[in-house]
C-alpha cells in the first residue's frame, strides 16, 4: 500500500486555461475541445453509443485518467442515452492529481462549455471529487452509481497492466505524444492491451503514428483512421476480432447462504449486477459475528509486501466511500484511530510505511500530540490513521440487504446442496428445497455444506463495555492488542479476548479482566476501576492461518465468501465486488494477485 510512492501530478495552468503536465513536457487539450474530443474521438471512436444500446455492460480499460474528462464525458453519455447498460471504467493514473488540483481543473473546464452539458457535468464531477481516493498505489474501485463503477489504479502503465485481471469491450488509449512519453505506447503495452481484449473489442486514440498502428496490427487489432478532432487530420480507432465465442449469459437469479456482513455483502453486488437474490439464513441477519455493537473500520499498517495491510486499507476505503455514497442509512463515525504499536519491530515497520505516506493516511504523533487527538492520555506514542473510525454493523448489514432485488428468508437453516443440469438444488432443514444457477457461501466457518474441505478456524471473542462519562472524553478508537471506541449511547466498547476451541457463549467476568488489562495498554488512567467494566457481547471469528479470507470459486456455480476473521467488517464488502466482478466475468477490483491469494480452496489439503 506505500510502495512504489505515488507522486501527485504536477500541472501548472497557461493563459490559454490549458494545464500541462510538466513530468511529460505535455499539455492537455484546451478546456473548450477536451468534452468535444471526448466525445468525437474517444467514445465515437469505439462506438460506445451504438454499444451500450446492445450490450448489459461495457467494460472499458482507459490509459492515463488524467483529469477524468474522457471518463466523465462517458459517463454523461451513457446516462443520456438512456441505456441501463453498466459501465465498469478501470483507468490507469501514474500521477493523479490531488483532490483540489482536480475540483480546479474540472471547474474551469466545465465553466467552458454550454450551460446544459455544464449542468450535466458538475453533479458527476461533484461524486468523482467526493469519492476520490487516497494516494495509494494499487487499484481503487469506485461505485459511483447503481450503473457506474470507476476503478482507478495509481501507477504505472507498463507496470500495472499485467497485474489487471479482466478482459475489455473497449480502450480509450490516452497518454500524451509518444514522441513526449515513449513508454506508454511501446509495443509491449499495446501487446497486452490486445491480450485483454474481449471478442469484438474497439480501441480509441488521438494518436496515430505509425509506430502505434504498426504495433496494434501486430498485436492483432484491425487498425483504421478516421477523422480528426481540433485540427488534427486524424484518430485512430481498432477492431479485435469478433470471434466466434458463446457468450456465457449471466446468472439472473441466486442464493446467498448467511446473513452476515459477507453474506450481505455480496447479495448486494449480485443484485446491484441485476440478479434476483435470494438470501437464506438460519437464524436472523446479523445474528453471528457480525452482530456486534461496533465494528472498527481501519486499515492495518505494515509493510507493502502484507497482503492484510493491502487488503484492509482497499476495504476501508471502499466501506467508507460505500456508506458516503448511503448517507444515513447506517451509524457511523469516521472519528480516526490512534494506533500504539506492541513492540519496538512494529513501531519500526509503521514508522517506515509513515515516512512515505501522505499525512492524511497515517501519520507519526508524539505522545502529547495523541493526547490533544484523542482527548485522553495514551499509554504511548502512536500513529494517526485519519480515514478509520466504526460502524454499527447490523445496521451496515440491513443496509445491505436493503435493495429491491433482494428477498430474506429467516430461520432458513440450509442442510444440503447438491449440483444439478442448470446450478444447484438447496435443502433446508424443513424438507423444502430452492434451485438457482448460482450459490454463495457466506456461512463463516459452517464450511460444511461444501463437498471440498475449505479450511477455517473459530476462535471466540468477548466485547466489554464501559459507561461514559462526561470527565472522561474520548474522540477517536485506540487499539492496540485490543481497542477502545468513542462512547455510543452511552458506552465505550472494549475489546476484545481471542479464545481458540472455546465454545462458552455466555459472557465470562474473566473475559471482562482481560478486556481491563488490554485497556491498561491503550490509555493511562482512563479507567482504574475493574469493576466498571460490563460484560459485552460474545461472538467467533471464522479464521485462517494466513488471516486471508477465502473468497472465490468453490465448484461451478458454487462460490464462497467466508473466514473473514477479525476484519470482516472492513474487509468482506469489497470482498464481495471483487467476487461479483468474477462471477461475472469483470475486471477484478483488486490485483490479480489476489486470485490466488484469496481462493477458497488455497489451503485444503
Ligand atoms: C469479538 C469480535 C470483534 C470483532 N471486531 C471487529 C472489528 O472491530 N472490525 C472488523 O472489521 N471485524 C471485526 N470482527 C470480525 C467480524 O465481525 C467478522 O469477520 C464478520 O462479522 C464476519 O461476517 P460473516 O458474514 O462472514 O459471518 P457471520 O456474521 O457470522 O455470518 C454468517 C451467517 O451465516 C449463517 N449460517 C451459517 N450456517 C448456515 C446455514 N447452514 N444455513 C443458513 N444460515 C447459516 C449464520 O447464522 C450467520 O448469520 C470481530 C469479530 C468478533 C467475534
Ligand atoms: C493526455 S492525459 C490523459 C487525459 C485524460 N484521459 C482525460 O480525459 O482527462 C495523459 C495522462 O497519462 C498519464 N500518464 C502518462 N504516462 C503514464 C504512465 N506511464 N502510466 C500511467 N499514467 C501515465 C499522465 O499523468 C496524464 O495524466
Amino acid at each position: 500500500m506505500d510502495s512504489p510512492p505515488i507522486r501527485p501530478a504536477n500541472w501548472q495552468g497557461s493563459d490559454d486555461g490549458r494545464s500541462y503536465a510538466s513530468d511529460f513536457a505535455d499539455g492537455f487539450a484546451s478546456p473548450s475541445t477536451a468534452w468535444d474530443q471526448a466525445n468525437a474521438v474517444f467514445i465515437a471512436g469505439c462506438d460506445l453509443p451504438e454499444r451500450w444500446q446492445q450490450a448489459s455492460r461495457i467494460r472499458l480499460l482507459e490509459t492515463g485518467f488524467g483529469l477524468g474528462v474522457n471518463f466523465l464525458a462517458t459517463w454523461a453519455a451513457l446516462r443520456s442515452s438512456g441505456s441501463a447498460a453498466r459501465l465498469q471504467y478501470m483507468s490507469i493514473e501514474k500521477h493523479p492529481a490531488t483532490r483540489a488540483d482536480l475540483q480546479a481543473a474540472l471547474e474551469l473546464s466545465i465553466a467552458s462549455v454550454s450551460l446544459p452539458l455544464a449542468r450535466q457535468l458538475r453533479p458527476l464531477a461533484d461524486t468523482l471529487i467526493a469519492q476520490w481516493p487516497p494516494k495509494i498505489a494499487g487499484f481503487h474501485a469506485l461505485e459511483l452509481d447503481e450503473q457506474v463503477t470507476l476503478t482507478l489504479v495509481f501507477g504505472d502503465v507498463p507496470e500495472i497492466l499485467p497485474s489487471i485481471a479482466g478482459r475489455f469491450d473497449a480502450f480509450f488509449v490516452d497518454g500524451f505524444a509518444p514522441n513526449r512519453n515513449p513508454q506508454m505506447w511501446s509495443p509491449a503495452v499495446l501487446g497486452q492491451l490486445a491480450s485483454m481484449a474481449a471478442p469484438d473489442a474497439r480501441l480509441s486514440s488521438r494518436c496515430v503514428a505509425g509506430a502505434v498502428r504498426r504495433a496494434l496490427a501486430d498485436a492483432g487489432f484491425d487498425v483504421s483512421k478516421r477523422p480528426g478532432f481540433g485540427g488534427k487530420r486524424d484518430c485512430l480507432s481498432a477492431r479485435w476480432p469478433a470471434i466466434d465465442e458463446v457468450a456465457q449469459a449471466l446468472p439472473t437469479t441466486a442464493i446467498v447462504i448467511g446473513a452476515g456482513v459477507a453474506g450481505a455483502s455480496a447479495a448486494r453486488q449480485l443484485a446491484r449486477r441485476g440478479m434476483a437474490v435470494t438470501v437464506l439464513e438460519r437464524d436472523r441477519p446479523a445474528a453471528g459475528g457480525s452482530g456486534n455493537p461496533v465494528g472498527i473500520v481501519r486499515p492495518e499498517p505494515g509493510s507493502a509486501a502484507n497482503p492484510v495491510t493491502e487488503i484492509s486499507a482497499a476495504g476501508s476505503s471502499w466501506l467508507m466511500r460505500w456508506i458516503g455514497r448511503h448517507p444515513g442509512a447506517v451509524r457511523h463515525d469516521w472519528c480516526g484511530v490512534l494506533r500504539i504499536a506492541r513492540d519496538e519491530r512494529k513501531r519500526e515497520k509503521i514508522a517506515l510505511q509513515a515516512a512515505g505516506t501522505r499525512a492524511d493516511w497515517l501519520k507519526a504523533c508524539s505522545l502529547d500530540e495523541a493526547a490533544q487527538l484523542c482527548g485522553a492520555m495514551p499509554t504511548d506514542s502512536g500513529f494517526h490513521l485519519p480515514q478509520a473510525g466504526w460502524v454499527e454493523p447490523p445496521g451496515l448489514v440491513a443496509a445491505l440487504l436493503d435493495h429491491p432485488l433482494i428477498t430474506i428468508r429467516s430461520g432458513a437453516m440450509v442442510v444440503g446442496l447438491a449440483e444439478e443440469t442448470n446450478g444447484w438444488r438447496v435443502e433446508l432443514a424443513d424438507a423444502a428445497a430452492l434451485h438457482a444457477p448460482l450459490v454463495v457461501l457466506a456461512t463463516a466457518f459452517d464450511t460444511g455444506l461444501a463437498s471440498q474441505r475449505v479450511a477455517t478456524g473459530r476462535a471466540r471473542g468477548q466485547l466489554s463495555r464501559l459507561p461514559a462519562r462526561d470527565d472522561r472524553p474520548l474522540h477517536m478508537v485506540v487499539c492496540r492488542d485490543g481497542y477502545i471506541a468513542p462512547a455510543v449511547d452511552g458506552m465505550h466498547t472494549v475489546g476484545a479476548t481471542l479464545q481458540h476451541d472455546d465454545e462458552e457463549a455466555a459472557a465470562r467476568r474473566s473475559d471482562d479482566e482481560q478486556n481491563f488489562e488490554r485497556l491498561q495498554r491503550l490509555l493511562s488512567g482512563f479507567c482504574v476501576d475493574a469493576s466498571e467494566i460490563l460484560s459485552g457481547r460474545v461472538g467467533w471469528r471464522a479464521t485462517t492461518q494466513d488471516r486471508v479470507p477465502l473468497v472465490g470459486r468453490l465448484e461451478n456455480g458454487l462460490y464462497a465468501t467466508l473466514a473473514h476473521g477479525a476484519r470482516g467488517v472492513t474487509c468482506a464488502p469489497l470482498c464481495a465486488e471483487f467476487l461479483a466482478a468474477m462471477i461475472c466475468d469483470e475486471p477484478l477490483p483488486l490485483g490479480r494477485e489476489w486470485i490466488a491469494r484469496l481462493n477458497p480452496l488455497r489451503q485444503a489439503r
